[in-house]
């Protein structure tokens, strides 16, 4: 297990109190923990999950692991004592050089890879992120390439760090609820960009304009040992019950079934 070596910055946003450390493969990442406003240890199970699942419909993301923050390295920094840092397991998030972005026509422009947004919007639907739309920190530009990726995972299941097996399982709808979040106007408005250049290229040809089959098709060809598998491992000292943990499984496994619906829900909003 990769171990936490040096604390070397305090990120200063962010509601889960983020930070960036080198850790023992010399590589740096932003570690979320357990601490007085993470308790419940299921923010870093959403990473946990949100990151797998993110990989497994190649959606850029960054690397994760789980690595192990010490009692040394807490009693070393004020910030952790502070914030009341626990030792054990916690999320590290491979550090990358990028910004936050504020979502606008004009910033929307500058995105390389305008193609990811259909496939972020399903990836935010099917797991109910509820953090992303007007919260520029969750929309992360790679410096160089400026490449959106999708980075904080802890906001899915809709109900952040609170949901449990009765909260999923209100939330097993047919038809599928795509919640009020994702038909927000940061989206709209890259929705817009995405529109602009990818219909025009195609404007002869209206049966491409079914911007999310190739991620459809992705979904359905999962199989269910690679769900399996975004749920493995997560540590005890995070104490998400077996129970929930269960539950969060069937959850994905309901989306995923109802993948069509879901994205049929999702086309209206290219419609607009
Ligand atoms: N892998 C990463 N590489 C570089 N910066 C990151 C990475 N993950 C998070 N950040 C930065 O840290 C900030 C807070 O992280 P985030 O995951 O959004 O935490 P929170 O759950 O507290 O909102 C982000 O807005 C971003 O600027
Ligand atoms: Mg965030």
């Amino acid at each position: 297990m990769l171990k936490v070596i040096t604390v070397d910055e305090m990120m200063k946003v962010g509601s889960t109190i983020p930070l960036r450390v080198t850790c023992s493969d010399s590589h740096q990442y932003i570690l979320k923990g357990i601490n007085n406003y993470v308790e419940t240890g299921k923010a870093l199970f959403n990473e946990v999950v949100g990151s797998r699942f993110a990989a497994l419909i190649q959606l850029d993301t960054p690397q994760i692991n789980i690595g192990n923050l010490s009692d040394e390295v807490i009693n070393d920094s004020i910030d952790l004592k502070k914030y009341g840092f626990k030792p054990g397991p916690c999320f590290l998030s491979r550090y990358m050089e990028g910004t936050s972005l504020k979502v606008s026509p004009v910033t929307a422009k500058y995105i390389s890879n305008i193609e990811i947004v259909p496939k972020l919007i399903v990836f935010d639907a099917v797991l109910m992120n509820s953090d992303r739309n007007g919260n520029s920190g969750n929309w992360f530009n790679l410096k160089q390439e400026r490449k959106l990726i999708a980075i904080d995972h802890s906001n899915i299941f809709r109900l952040a760090q609170i949901w449990d097996k009765n909260s999923l399982q209100q939330d097993e709808k047919i038809p599928p609820e795509i919640i009020d979040e994702i038909k927000g106007k940061d989206y709209q408005t890259l929705i817009d960009e995405y529109k602009k250049r990818k219909y025009r290229k195609y404007e002869h040809k209206r049966q491409h304009q079914h911007p999310f089959s190739t991620v459809g098709r992705t979904i359905k060809h999962l199989s269910g040992i690679e769900i399996e598998n975004c749920f493995a491992d997560i540590p005890p000292e995070w104490s998400v019950s077996k129970e929930d943990q269960e539950a969060a499984k069937k959850f994905l496994e309901f989306q995923i079934n109802h993948i069509d619906d879901i994205i049929h829900e999702l086309e209206q909003l290219f419609k607009v």
